[in-house]
This record gives C-alpha cells, structure tokens and sequence, in this order.
C-alpha cells in the first residue's frame, strides 16, 4: 500500500480537478469518487498521463447509502488513504425546494447526510491508520440561516456541527478534521451568482486547502478567503430579532 494516497469525494468538482493535480504532481495516489462517471474517466486519463500517477475511480451518488458499502470495501482493498476530501454539495433551487418534500430530504442527503455516511463505513479502518486528515468544504452559509437558501444552510450548518463533534471523538485517535467555510469560489455552482471581484479562483483555494491539510499544525475551521471571517463575524452579531426583519440576500 502506498501511504500517500488521497480520496477525492465529489471529483468533477472545479475544487476536486485543482486540490486531485495538486497532490498527482506531489507523487501521491489519487482515488476519484463521483455520481458523473464519464466525466470522472476524463478527468482520471488526463491525471495518469500528465503526472503518471495511480489513479482509482469509484462511484458516488450521495443518495445512494446502500451503494457506499461497495465503495468503501473497494477503497480499502487499495489501502485507508491518509487525506479525505468531501467537496460535494449542491445549493439547489431554494425557492421551489422548500415546497418539495423529496427535495428537502435530497438537499440534506448532498450536503450533509451522504457525506456523514459514507464516512461511517471508513472510520474503523481510518481509527487504525491513525494519520489521516479529513477536510470536509462547509460554506459560509452554515454560519447563520438566510431566507435565500434555508436547506442548503441548515445541511452545511449540520455538516459544521458534526465536524466539531468527530474532530473531538477522533481526536485521540490521531484522526484530524477540519472544516473548510468556503466563501465565494468560482465554480458552476457559483457561476453568474457572485460578485466576481468577491470571487476566489478554485485553483487559489484548492492551493490554500492542500496547504491546511499537509501542516504539521492542526486547523479545525477556517474561512477561505479569510476576511469571510471578519464578515459573518459581524452577521452573527446581529440579533434575531433584527434578522429576521432584514430585506433578503
Ligand atoms: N462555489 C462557491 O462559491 C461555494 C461557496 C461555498 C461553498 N461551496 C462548496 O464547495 C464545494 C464544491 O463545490 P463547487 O463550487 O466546486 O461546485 P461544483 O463544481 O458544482 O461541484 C459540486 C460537486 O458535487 C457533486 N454532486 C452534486 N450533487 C451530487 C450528488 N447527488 N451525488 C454525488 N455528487 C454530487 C458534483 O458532481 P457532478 O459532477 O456529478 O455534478 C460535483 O463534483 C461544495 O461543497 C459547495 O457546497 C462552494
């Protein structure tokens, strides 16, 4: 088994493709996971070729829990990877999602629960590898809820809590897990909806992740880019009772 292998959940991601190359041209072994496999194959060829490197490819649909136990056997078979990145999410159509039932449910399995489950089947092997770092991308919008989006801020919300509660139950094992609360970061998922002077590059955070994730020093939460820090410091000093008043954004 090689010991520098990484798991990228969420692979087709602008973040995925960045943070994947970043660690191909540092040597290490990749393993993809995503619900688009073709893209997925795209992505793998063009990393094998450009930094010859192993490269696995596994399938992911975050609704899919019963498809994870086949997953994670199989990514255990290649060796417990010492650097898990979940960089799924979706915002999805707030306005008619929190009409729909299905979709409230759906918006919670993307950003949160698929995430969390899948997880679970990794952690005994993950607690005997001890070294691993986990670094799961929040979003600013977890900080406080916002009439605009109210399931993708409450699943990030959850997906911020449950980091702070594994990061405390995993800590003696040597398992490090840090919460990324990413601001805006060019995207699809972002494309046409922020400000693009307000817009971080995906190749600019992917360098600042990879950076976190291989410090000797642990980082539990950070904001990137930073100054998100100093901004939703200031949101969440707003009392409710303003908040709930304020026009909507
Ligand atoms: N861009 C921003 O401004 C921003 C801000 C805050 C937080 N974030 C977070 O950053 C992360 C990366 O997002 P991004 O901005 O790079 O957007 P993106 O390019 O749209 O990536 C989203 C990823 O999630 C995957 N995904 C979506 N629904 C899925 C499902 N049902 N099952 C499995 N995989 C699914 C997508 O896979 P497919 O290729 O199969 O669709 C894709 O790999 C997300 O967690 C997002 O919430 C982004």
């Amino acid at each position: 088994m090689n010991e520098r292998t990484a798991l990228f959940v969420g692979s087709t991601s602008a973040l995925g493709q960045s943070l994947a190359a970043t660690y191909a041209q540092k040597g290490w072994n990749l393993i993809l996971a995503t619900r688009d496999v073709v893209t997925q194959a795209e992505i793998a060829a063009d990393l094998r070729l450009r930094y010859q490197v192993i490269v696995h490819e596994i399938p992911y649909q975050a609704t899919d829990t019963a498809g994870f136990t086949p997953c994670t056997e199989k990514i255990l078979q290649w060796g417990c990877p010492r650097r898990i990145f979940f960089l799924t999410g979706d915002p999805g159509e707030p306005a008619s999602d929190i009409l729909d039932p299905e979709r409230v449910l759906y918006m919670s399995m993307v950003n949160y629960v698929g995430i969390a489950s899948f997880l679970a089947k990794l952690y005994p092997a993950i607690i005997q590898e001890k070294n691993v770092r986990i670094v799961l991308i929040g979003s600013v919008a977890g900080d406080r809820g916002r009439a605009v989006n109210p399931l993708y801020c409450a699943a990030k919300a959850s997906l911020d809590v449950y980091a702070q509660a594994m990061r405390q139950r995993l800590y003696q094992h040597g398992v490090r897990i840090t919460l990324v609360r990413l601001g805006y970061v060019d995207s699809r998922l972002s494309y046409g909806l922020t400000p693009p002077w307000l817009t971080l590059s995906s190749r600019d955070a992917a360098r600042q992740i990879c950076q976190i994730a291989d410090k000797t020093k642990d980082t539990n939460i950070i904001y990137i880019p930073r100054w998100w820090s100093f901004v939703m410091l200031l949101i969440r000093l707003i009392p409710e009772s303003l908040w709930k008043r304020l026009p909507h954004f």
